[in-house]
């Protein structure tokens, strides 16, 4: 592998399994502390840049929310020398922008999973981390993806709060209800431990939430189905190109 550092790491969430446009990629299997990761690190060039690119649920979507292995993903991007994840998740909507379709960096985060790993800290012997999650987003990363959304014109949602739900069912009204006045905005299941996991390594770390239907009870429709989420996610993920191209832009 070239030693050249590679600028940005994507993790694909539902929805996002490649990258287009992505040249002489190179896949990476490696074994880490943690185990395997969900598949390999895909290591290439995007507008001139040197990117990863990892499909956080395998690149058949094989892996669902509570068994994708956390640790590994972000402790091999670590190790490739990596220093800012984009991460991708396919979200519902709660709240006003985030309606499907919309993309959005969300600036807050709740975390409702259970029984995930989420700390390098586990290991007898490892360091106690007490990492602060004050802000759970490197603020320069979203910022600089603001900003990329102005320059490719991408109409980008700025802020809310990403609540984590352990899945994979989706949530109850009540739940969604219960959700809505804690403060969450958006609401996915793979939010956490990843943003949490990230902090501890030091990764500049921004998610980029699409949004794939409106939560349970959110919308008018009765219950929300696998064709919508995807007919959203697809919109959803179109103008991702454009908007790689001018994050990476000199
Ligand atoms: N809930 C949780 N995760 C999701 C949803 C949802 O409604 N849509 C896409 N990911």
């Amino acid at each position: 592998m070239s030693d050249e550092a590679i600028d940005l790491a994507v993790i694909g969430g539902t929805g996002l399994y490649r990258l287009a446009a992505f040249e002489d990629a190179e896949a990476i299997v490696r074994d880490t502390p943690y185990g395997e990761t969900s598949g390999p690190v895909r290591v290439g060039r995007l507008h001139g840049r040197r990117v990863a690119f990892l499909a956080r649920h395998g690149e058949q979507h094989s892996l669902p929310p509570h068994r994708v292995n956390y640790r590994a993903n972000l402790w091999l991007l670590q190790d490739l020398g990596i220093r800012r994840v984009l991460a991708v998740n396919a979200v519902g909507g709660i709240t006003g922008d985030w309606a499907p379709q919309a993309l959005g960096l969300p600036d807050q985060l709740i975390d409702y999973t259970w029984g995930r790993v989420g700390t390098f800290c586990e290991e007898p012997g490892s360091e106690v981390l007490h990492v602060d999650m004050t802000e759970p987003y490197s603020r320069s990363l979203r910022e600089a993806v603001l900003q990329a959304g102005v320059d490719a014109r991408v109409a980008l949602v700025d802020g809310g709060c990403y609540g984590a739900t352990q899945g994979p069912r989706l949530e109850t009204r009540a739940e969604i209800a219960r959700m809505r006045r804690d403060g969450c905005d958006l609401v996915g299941m793979t939010g956490m431990p990843e943003a949490g996991l990230a902090r501890e390594l030091g990764l500049e770390y921004a998610c980029l939430a699409l949004v794939a239907n409106w939560a349970a009870g959110c919308g008018d429709q009765a219950e929300i189905t696998l064709e919508e989420v995807h007919a959203n996610l697809e919109h959803a993920t179109a103008p991702i190109p454009a908007l790689l191209e001018a994050l990476l832009a000199p």
